[in-house]
């Protein structure tokens, strides 16, 4: 335990496993909007491109406009659902994460940045293909952008696993503006990340395309082509996630399958890979011509895909952090039962008021296709 600062003074709140329940469900939402939007600025990106390529004359530029216009919606969620999952880490993992942010902090800070110019980047893109202008070069810096505020998480979220490496990163740079790329398991779980993201994204919009697109020709490209683009990153997933776990340190590997969670979580994790694949794979060829059932069953496997990973993580994070004498289930506890009703109270209330805004959302968005619509058979007749 020599390398953690020494911890707050202040005890724990609630019990450990409600704040653990708690990172998980909210860490699976971040991860499924950063799913969404760094696969959905791929296939903005690709779509857009190569509809412009056809001289714009067929679905690819709708359909790639469906995507881009729908981002900076996503971005809002990456951020606000990447809130309370950094919370409840810090109040977890403070000694091992505050320790790894302030290592690499010039670069850790400069996320704030990235971020304000790549919400910037979204909404010019949005605007840009509304117009009907050409926008994939704005797309394409912003998925170098996402690229690199991904980097800087993995390897934060890799460096608090680190404690024995601390003193040289800090020593390569003091200011903190070196990334601790040297560890071998920084590459596998960016790439993870990437590919789960084109899986993800390719899934949802093929739902997307099936229910919230009127123009059929293009939500039926969406429909066919998300879900075959899903069914073909869940296969290339694979690999990734062996690589992912071949690169951890030997003990953490041994431990994970001696746990009967974590044991579990990881089969779940690897054998919904493959089940997402198939699934998708059939939706793509058996909805072609209409249908919904199949693409939506393949939305919410993957949702369960994403939360497996995040509980195996989870695993692979204790148990790292086991090696160094850091317990997070050591930690001292003193329940405030107040402040925790109070919280799970507000928390609701926050999800009915998410669950209701989403809902506005969706109604407005109806109402104005319909009021476009009304407008535009106006202006038929009047012709
Ligand atoms: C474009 C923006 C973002 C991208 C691309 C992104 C991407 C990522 C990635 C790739 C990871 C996984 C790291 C790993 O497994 O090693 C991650 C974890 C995380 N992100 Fe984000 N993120 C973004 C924005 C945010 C924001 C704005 C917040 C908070 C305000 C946030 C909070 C978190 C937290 C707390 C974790 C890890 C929690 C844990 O390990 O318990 N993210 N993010």
């Amino acid at each position: 335990m020599d390398q953690f600062p020494a911890v707050e003074p202040i005890p724990i709140l609630a019990p450990i496993w409600l704040f653990k329940l708690l990172l998980l469900l909210t860490l699976s939402l971040h991860f499924t909007a950063v799913h969404l939007l760094i696969g959905g600025l791929v296939l903005g990106t690709v779509w857009g491109i190569a509809g412009r390529r056809r001289g714009g004359a067929d679905v690819l530029v709708p359909a790639a406009r469906q995507v881009v216009r729908r981002l900076p919606v996503v971005m809002a969620y990456v951020i606000n659902l990447g809130v309370p999952p950094l919370l409840f880490t810090q109040v977890l993992y403070g000694q091992a994460l505050y320790t790894s942010s302030v290592l690499i902090g010039l670069l850790w800070i400069s996320v704030i940045a990235l971020l304000v110019v790549l919400y910037s980047l979204l909404y010019t893109a949005e605007r840009r293909s509304a117009e009907g202008r050409v926008y994939w070069w704005i797309t394409l810096i912003g998925l170098g952008l996402v690229a690199k505020i991904a980097l800087i998480y993995v390897n934060n979220m890799t460096l608090m696993l680190r404690p024995d490496a601390w003193l040289e990163v800090y020593r390569l740079s003091p200011l903190g503006a070196h990334l601790a790329s040297g560890d071998p398991t920084i590459w596998p779980r960016w790439t993870y990340m990437v590919v789960a993201s084109l899986m993800a994204a390719g899934v949802a919009v093929a739902l997307m395309g099936a229910t919230a697109v009127r123009d059929r020709a293009v939500g039926t490209f969406l429909q066919q082509w998300g879900a075959l683009a899903g069914a073909l990153f869940a296969g290339l997933l694979l690999p990734v996630a062996a690589w992912v776990l071949s690169t951890q340190p030997a003990e953490v590997t041994a431990a994970l399958g001696g746990s009967a969670l974590y044991g579990a979580a990881r089969t779940v994790w690897l054998a919904l890979i493959l089940v997402v694949a198939f699934v998708a794979g059939y939706a793509s060829w058996r909805e072609r011509t209409g249908g919904w059932k199949l693409t939506a069953l393949a939305s919410l496997l993957v949702y369960l895909q994403v939360a497996s990973w995040v509980l195996v993580r989870d695993g692979i994070r204790d148990l790292s952090l086991n090696r160094f004498g850091y317990s997070v289930w050591a930690r001292e506890v003193n329940p405030n039962w107040s402040i925790v009703v109070t919280f799970l109270v507000v928390f609701a209330g926050g999800l009915v008021a998410v669950g209701w805004l989403i809902r506005t959302m969706l109604k407005a968005e109806g109402e104005h296709r319909g009021y476009a619509k009304g407008r535009e058979e106006e202006s038929n007749h009047a012709a």
